[in-house]
């Protein structure tokens, strides 16, 4: 199913994105220099990576692949696959994407705090939203690969899962249209190889 083909490849895409935000949050803890000064003061540059994380993770996996989670696939499982789809969907993914959105808002705010005052507080609040939101997508990706999406392609009707297709499709192109794929596939590329 193209819908499902491409969902799982995005999950790839921002699970090796984690990989790099892991790798990054590690060289902090060592004080690694490319990433701290002699005072152990975070660089420009680790700084501008944490905000290029939280851009990746806004537009790419939440509005782009969320998206179309949200807006196409899980509204046909849950009008056509009854209560299991329900419980999966509203009371487990959807509350997941939720979760992931508040630990961004809450890596941002201590960004600005640390840019403000380079306080250790800050810089410790840094790293367990990233790490927050990591380790919850890393979860959360892993149990729609194997559960959320393998349900949907067994349980759904040709009919049913042509339109998610078709939908997706459309979406993509749009998306295209706007160099969304090409923009965040550069930067996962560019997060990736400095790390
Ligand atoms: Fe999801
Ligand atoms: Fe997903």
């Amino acid at each position: 199913m193209y819908a499902i083909d491409l969902m799982v490849k995005e999950h790839s895409d921002i699970q090796k994105m984690i990989g790099g935000m892991h790798k990054l949050c590690c060289m902090i803890l060592e004080n690694q220099d490319s990433v701290c000064d002699e005072k152990s003061v975070l660089t420009d540059a680790a700084i501008q990576h944490f905000y290029n994380f939280i851009d990746f993770t806004r537009d790419y996996a939440d509005h782009h692949h969320h998206g179309k989670e949200e807006k196409i696939l899980f509204p046909v499982m849950t009008a056509h696959l009854g209560k299991m789809a329900e419980n999966l969907v509203t009371h487990g993914m959807l509350v997941e994407h939720d979760l992931g959105r508040s630990h961004i808002r809450a890596l941002e705010t201590s960004l600005k705090l640390y840019q403000e005052n380079q306080k250790t507080e800050h810089k410790l609040s840094i790293i367990t939203e990233a790490m927050g939101y990591s380790n919850l997508l890393l979860l959360h990706t892993e149990k729609e690969n194997s559960v959320v999406y393998t349900f949907a392609e067994r349980m759904l009707s040709l009919e049913l899962k042509d339109k998610i297709d078709v939908d997706c499709k459309a979406f993509e192109e749009e998306q295209s249209k706007l160099g969304i794929q090409e923009k965040y596939l550069k930067m996962l590329n560019d997060f990736i190889s400095a790390y």
